[in-house]
């Protein structure tokens, strides 16, 4: 695992678009895994940019969602569904069938996992996984206490998820259960970048990169991770020991 950190979020969200630019350019047919949030927001959006700006193909590009929460309609604005749609799918061209998202509103979810992993595998593994951290965390909804084992699978949510994860949404949810990749895809995957920023991700990351490793905080597994980079802001990293201080 190697860290780095920028003095600005702005700094960071450049860097980690371009780092999926060179695996698009590099590899047209890659399988991309992004989250979504707000913390890969201002990642998208300069994607979006570059990708116009050097008239990047999109096409062949094979693209995982993260996770996604049960029972919310891909329409409904806090979805995962509906910020790939709004941030990546209607700016740049890529191919409705290469998408592949997890559907929260099927009736049988264990099949949804199944034909996600399915995707996955027939596609030779994900190029690309780029993750947030949640606040008490987790790394999609793989929350405390999630195996290091599992492929995709859903997940009852902790009472922190549901509480912070009312932020996406216009009305208050009812939110009891998310699907998604995972721990043992972040480390299948070829290249991993994991993403804070904020003062209030500080305590956290801290846990996370300098604490116990293990799944009480899913996101430590990322110590184990020798193709990992954590991309932090100076705020998320303000806590932590040997912050050899900004890029
Ligand atoms: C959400 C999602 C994650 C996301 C994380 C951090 O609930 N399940 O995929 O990475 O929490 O979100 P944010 O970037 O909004 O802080």
């Amino acid at each position: 695992m190697e860290t780095k950190v920028y003095s600005t979020y702005y700094e960071l969200s450049e860097n980690a678009a371009k780092e999926i630019i060179d695996i698009v350019k590099k590899k047209p047919s890659a399988v991309l895994c992004l989250a979504s949030g707000e913390t890969p927001k201002l990642t998208c959006q300069k994607l979006v940019e570059k990708a116009k700006l050097e008239n990047i193909d999109f096409s062949k590009i094979v693209f995982i969602g993260l996770d996604e929460w049960v029972g919310i309609p891909p329409d409904n604005e806090g979805s995962c569904h509906f910020f790939f749609q709004t941030q990546l799918f209607k700016h740049l061209n890529f191919s409705e069938q290469r998408i592949h998202l997890f559907n929260g509103m099927a009736d049988d979810l264990t099949k949804e996992c199944g034909k996600m992993d399915t995707v996955i595998f027939d596609h030779g593994g994900i190029d690309l996984m780029l993750v947030g951290i949640g606040m008490n965390g987790h790394v999609g909804f793989n929350e405390p206490g999630a195996s290091f084992l599992n492929y995709s699978h859903v997940m009852d949510l902790d009472s922190v998820t549901t509480s912070v994860g009312q932020k996406y949404f216009k009305e208050t949810m009812d939110l009891k259960r998310g699907i998604t990749l995972g721990l043992k895809h972040l480390v299948e995957s070829k290249k991993v970048l994991m993403l804070a920023n904020g003062e209030r991700k500080a305590r956290i990351i801290k846990a996370a990169l300098q604490g116990r490793m293990g799944n009480l905080v899913p996101a430590s597994i990322v110590q184990t991770i020798p193709h990992a980079t954590v991309m932090l802001d100076k705020e998320a990293a303000s806590l932590l020991e040997n912050n050899s201080g900004c890029l």
